[in-house]
């Protein structure tokens, strides 16, 4: 029978934590929906400390979600443990995660703290968080390079003072698969009391590693698997949920371990994340690439064609990506769009298939073919749960090469029209100039990408973008045949939720004293208050 690994997704904090990938408490919340759906095990939803933001979001997390555990990131102090705790002691399933480095290189250069030093403070932290939930989580960070007598004696201290879960970090992504494993093996065989105590594993990817090396810690004893979706995480990610939970999918009698993973809400994860993050996925990455299961070359397609098995080793049904069938034209109906819908793993409310509806219509006019990414595109843009403030009612642009591109747009909020106009090199920065005039909130292009989605010349632009207003990134995305006003609209949606912060930023703010500068902001924009 094979033992069950568990699952513990960190994309909401070591993810969110990478650059570009932040995300807001609603799109925290929409988030940890799916990784819910998905049938994750531990959800890491934050790190408290770190701001309000982020212990809001715990809290809110914790409050809604309440199947999976909700864990929040500690350092090894009171402050950070209380703050953890402050946030989660609403959850059906609380876990403190508490952690401390335990290599020489991070406590001569980092801490500045001597190993008896750093014992103490462990069995503080890991006594003192114990003393307010049941479940504990323990990490010495760096243990990939911490001194393997030393990170024995620290293992024990972290369970004698009652640490239930011991996780042992790469954090440097530097292991090899053969050295991550025996760590596990010696952690489980020298440290007094691990039948109590689940190991677990932490990988970084510096050198690609990060899911072999999650797979030769199972090897070694672990039974909790940390990762997130996309491999997103700091520098260059962690391990990839993805790959791990298709790995042991798929191999799973060889390694003599399964998951309680949903399979096929995979791929509807990985999108969900490009959506909210606006970071996308490359096109060759394993399980949720594009490209990841299509067949190029003339003797693979034929294989596949004559049985898929010849060069397939998943199905794309399993990890959720139906396949790209021309699905339906400007003569379907509501029944034939909802069916499709529910394939593709959406179920739609009543009124949301009514948007849906009109905006398939609208585009089956304008296109000949409607494929599968055009439906996902058309949900995943329209539903938008951030309300619109401005709304784009007129689009002109004139590409020049003299450098002189030109664009007007004219926009509208509370039944009020604005337009105005804005010369730049290009014509897409030309259309971010002249929202910009509109809002009066400027913004500054963080990232910016262009690709198609369907075959051919049929095919249509999607805009990805992150803009940076008032210090803070937001990101849009749009989908047209017209790559510049994808561009516009993808622009005016990242500003529509920069507006839309400011004013739950004011919202806090309201009862300070002195107005702040985000009080201006919100005068300007919200003149008769809201
Ligand atoms: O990489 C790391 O060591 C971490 C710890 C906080 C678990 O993310
Ligand atoms: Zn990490």
């Amino acid at each position: 029978m094979p033992e069950k690994v568990l699952i513990f997704d960190t994309t909401l904090r070591d993810g969110e934590q990478s650059p570009g990938c932040s995300m807001n408490l609603d799109e925290k919340l929409e988030m940890a929906r799916q990784l819910d759906r998905l049938g994750v095990d531990i959800l890491e939803a934050g790190f408290p400390i770190a701001s309000e933001g982020d212990h809001d979001a715990v809290r809110a997390i914790a409050e809604e979600i309440r199947r999976p555990i909700i864990a929040a990131l500690a350092r090894a102090n009171h402050l950070d443990i209380d703050r953890a705790w402050s946030a989660l002691r609403q959850a059906a399933r609380p876990r403190v995660h508490t952690f401390l480095a335990t290599s020489d290189i991070h406590l001569k250069y980092k801490l500045r703290k001597s190993r008896d030093e750093v014992l103490k403070m462990i069995a503080d932290a890991v006594g003192y968080a114990r003393s307010l939930c049941p479940d504990v989580e323990f990490s010495p960070e760096d243990a990939g390079r911490t001194d393997r007598n030393y990170l024995i004696e620290c293992c024990h201290a972290a369970v004698e003072a009652g640490a239930t879960t011991l996780n042992l970090p790469d954090t440097v992504g530097y292991c090899l698969e053969t050295e991550y494993e025996q760590m596990f093996a010696e952690v489980k065989a020298r440290v007094p009391g691990m039948d109590r105590v689940v190991l677990s594993t932490h990988t970084h990817d510096d050198l690609g590693l990060a899911a072999a090396n999650t797979l030769a810690g199972i090897r070694g004893g672990a039974r909790q698997v940390e990762c997130t979706i996309n491999g997103i995480g700091e520098r260059a990610g962690n391990a990839a949920l993805e790959e791990v939970v298709m790995t042991i999918h798929l191999r799973g009698s060889a390694l003599g371990v399964t998951t309680g993973i949903r399979t096929e809400e995979l791929y509807p994860s990985s999108q969900l994340l490009t959506r909210l993050t606006g970071v996308a996925v490359q096109r060759n990455k394993a399980i949720v690439g594009r490209n990841a299961f299509a067949h190029e070359a003339g003797i693979h397609q034929d294989g596949v064609l004559k049985n898929a098995l010849t060069y397939e080793i998943i199905s794309p049904q399993t990890v959720g990506m139906t396949s790209n069938q021309i699905v339906l034209g400007k003569h379907s109906g509501r029944h034939a769009l909802a069916k499709r819908y529910e394939e593709l793993g959406y179920h739609l409310t009543k009124p949301e298939l009514e948007r849906a509806y009109t905006l398939f219509t609208d585009l089956a006019d304008r296109k000949k073919n409607v494929y599968d990414e055009d439906l996902i595109a058309l949900v995943e843009e329209g539903f938008d749960h951030i309300p619109e403030m401005f709304t784009l009612r007129l689009f002109q642009s004139v590409a020049s090469s003299d450098g002189r591109s030109t664009a007007t747009v004219e926009l509208e909020k509370d039944g009020h029209v604005f337009h105005d106009s804005a010369t730049a090199e290009g014509p897409c920065d030309a259309a971010f100039r002249a929202i910009d005039r509109i809002t009066q909130t400027p913004g500054n292009i963080a990232d910016f990408s262009v690709h198609t989605i369907g075959p051919g010349v049929d095919g249509v632009a999607e805009v990805s973008i992150r803009v940076r207003f008032q210090g803070m990134e937001f990101t849009g995305k749009f989908t047209s045949h017209n790559v510049i006003e994808a561009a516009a609209r993808a622009y005016l949606q990242a500003a529509n939720k920069a507006v839309y912060e400011l004013r739950r930023a004011a919202d806090q703010t309201a009862k300070a004293p002195h107005p702040t500068h985000e009080n201006a902001l919100v005068d300007r924009y919200f003149p008769g208050g809201y």
